[in-house]
C-alpha cells in the first residue's frame, strides 16, 4: 500500500487506522445460502488497517451485528472434538484459579452451544451464558447451561448485576474480536465485575497471523485481530491492566488475556516476555503490515494457480469444512464451483446449501468411493484433529493441498 492508504478513525482510541490490504468484494461468511435463492445477498468491503497510535488491527467497514449473529446462526463449538476438550480444560482451570470466593458467579460472552459452561453448570457453580445466537443457544440450555439470548453490552450487564450480583469471572472465547463496540462491552463488563474479579478472553494473535501468513482469520466477524500489545493499550482505556497472557494451540494460535481492575494484580512475568516477542516480530513496525499484506496477495495467486493445475490434469478437488475463515480465502481467490465443485462438512445447518459469495454446495462427507483426489483443507485450524481421523484417505493415496502458512500439495 502505498503512502497515500486511506484512513479512518480507530474503534479503540480514535486514533488514525491506516489500511493495508484490501480482500475484496466480501458475503456473510456464516450466511449458507438456500440453492433457489438467487440474490446474491449482502456484500461489503473487507479492508484492514491498523491504528498507528493504540497498534489495534481492524476491519475498515462495520457490517451490523444483527445480520452476523442471528436465530439461524449455524457454527457450533461442539463441532470440534479438540475444541470440547480445550474448552472443558478451560473450565476446571477457571474454576482452579479464578472461582474462589464463596459462592462464585461465571459469565460468557459469547457461550455459543454451551461447551465451556456445560462444565461449570456441572459443578453447580452460578453462572449465565449470554449469547444472541439462535440455534447453538439451544443445545447449551439442553446442556444444563443457563443462558440470556441477547448481545452482552451495558444494558444487559445491568440487567445481570440486578439478578445475579457481581461477577468472579467475565469470559469470553472467540467473541470479543467479533465486537466493533467494545466500548459499550467493557462499560457492561465495569458495571457487573466484582472488585477482585478476572476478565479473560481467548482469540487468534496477530503474531500467528503474521508468522502464517494466514489472513483467512480476517473476515466480517473478525472485526479486530487483537495483540498483547494492543490489548494492553486498550485495557488502559478501560480502567482495566491486562495481568496475564498465555498462547493457546487452538485455531491455528490464540492468546488468553487475563485483565483485572487496575491495581488489583501484579501482572505475571509472561505478559512482558509476550510483549517483547511482539516488539521483535515488529507489530509496532507499520512496515511489518505491508509485507504481510504482499504474502498474502503471492499465497493467493499460488493457490489460484494450483487449483487450475489440478483441474487441467484432471484431478477431483473438494473442499474440506465449510468454515466461515474459507469466505476469505475463496471470494479473495474468485475460486467457485468450477475450481472446487464441492465442500464437505460435518454441520447439517450447512449441508445441501451454497457457501457465501462462491456459491460452492455444502455437501455431507461422502462415502469413499465418491472421494475426491485432493481434500483443500480449509479448516487448517483444525489440522491435527482431521489429519488423524482421514488417515485412512491418505492411505488410500488422498493428499491435501493447504494455504497455510504456505501453499503446498501434502
Ligand atoms: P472452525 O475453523 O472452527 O470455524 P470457523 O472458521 O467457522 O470459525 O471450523 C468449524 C467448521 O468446520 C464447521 O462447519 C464444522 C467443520 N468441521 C468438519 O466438517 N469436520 C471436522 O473434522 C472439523 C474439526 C470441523
Ligand atoms: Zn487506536
Amino acid at each position: 500500500m502505498s503512502a497515500a492508504a486511506a484512513t479512518s478513525p480507530c474503534r479503540i482510541c480514535g486514533g488514525s487506522v491506516r489500511e493495508f490490504l484490501d480482500l475484496g468484494r466480501q458475503p456473510l461468511s456464516d450466511t449458507f445460502v438456500d440453492p433457489e435463492d438467487t440474490s446474491g445477498g449482502f456484500v461489503y468491503e473487507l479492508r484492514v488497517g491498523r491504528c498507528g497510535d493504540c497498534t489495534m488491527v481492524q476491519l475498515v467497514e462495520e457490517v451490523p451485528r444483527e445480520m452476523m449473529f442471528t436465530a439461524d446462526y449455524p457454527f457450533f463449538t461442539a463441532s470440534s472434538t479438540r475444541m470440547v476438550e480445550h474448552f472443558t480444560r478451560t473450565a476446571q482451570w477457571l474454576l482452579d484459579e479464578h472461582c474462589c470466593s464463596e459462592d462464585p458467579f461465571v459469565i460468557e460472552i459469547g457461550a455459543n452451544d454451551g461447551t465451556m459452561l456445560a462444565t461449570i453448570a456441572g459443578r453447580g457453580v452460578r453462572h449465565l451464558g449470554v449469547d444472541p445466537a439462535g440455534l447453538p443457544g439451544e443445545d447449551a440450555t439442553e446442556r444444563g447451561v443457563v443462558m440470556l439470548h441477547d448481545f452482552f453490552e451495558t444494558r444487559t450487564a445491568e440487567l445481570i448485576r440486578t439478578e445475579h450480583g457481581l461477577a468472579d469471572v467475565i469470559f469470553a472465547a472467540n467473541t470479543l474480536c467479533h465486537i466493533p463496540a467494545l466500548d459499550d462491552v467493557f462499560a457492561g463488563i465495569d458495571a457487573v465485575l466484582a472488585p477482585h474479579g478476572v476478565v479473560v478472553f481467548e482469540d487468534p494473535s496477530l503474531s500467528d497471523v503474521l508468522r502464517l501468513t494466514s489472513f483467512d482469520q480476517i473476515y466480517d466477524e473478525h472485526f479486530y485481530v487483537f495483540s498483547a500489545t494492543s490489548v494492553a493499550r486498550a485495557a488502559r482505556g478501560w480502567g482495566l491492566e491486562l495481568v496475564d497472557v498465555a498462547a493457546l494451540p487452538v485455531h491455528g494460535g490464540e492468546l488468553r488475556y487475563t485483565l483485572a481492575r487496575s491495581g488489583t494484580r501484579e501482572a505475571t512475568p509472561a505478559v512482558a516476555a509476550v510483549l517483547e516477542d511482539e516488539a521483535a516480530l515488529g507489530v509496532d513496525d507499520p512496515a511489518t503490515f505491508d509485507l504481510f499484506a504482499e504474502r498474502v496477495r503471492r499465497h493467493r495467486d499460488e493457490l489460484v494457480g494450483e487449483l487450475t493445475r489440478l483441474r487441467e490434469d484432471g484431478v477431483r478437488v473438494a473442499g474440506y469444512a465449510a468454515t466461515a475463515k474459507s469466505a476469505t480465502v475463496l471470494n479473495y481467490g474468485g475460486i467457485g464451483p468450477e475450481l472446487l465443485p464441492a465442500i464437505h462438512d460435518t454441520t447439517p445447518q450447512k449441508q445441501h446449501r451454497l457457501a457465501p459469495g462462491s456459491r460452492i454446495p455444502v455437501l455431507p462427507f461422502p462415502d469413499e468411493a465418491d472421494e475426491p483426489d485432493v481434500y483443500l483443507l480449509l479448516a487448517w485450524n483444525h489440522s491435527e484433529e482431521i489429519m488423524a481421523k482421514e488417515r485412512a484417505f491418505a492411505d488410500r493415496g488422498g493428499r491435501w493441498l493447504v494455504y497455510v502458512p504456505e501453499v503446498r500439495l501434502i
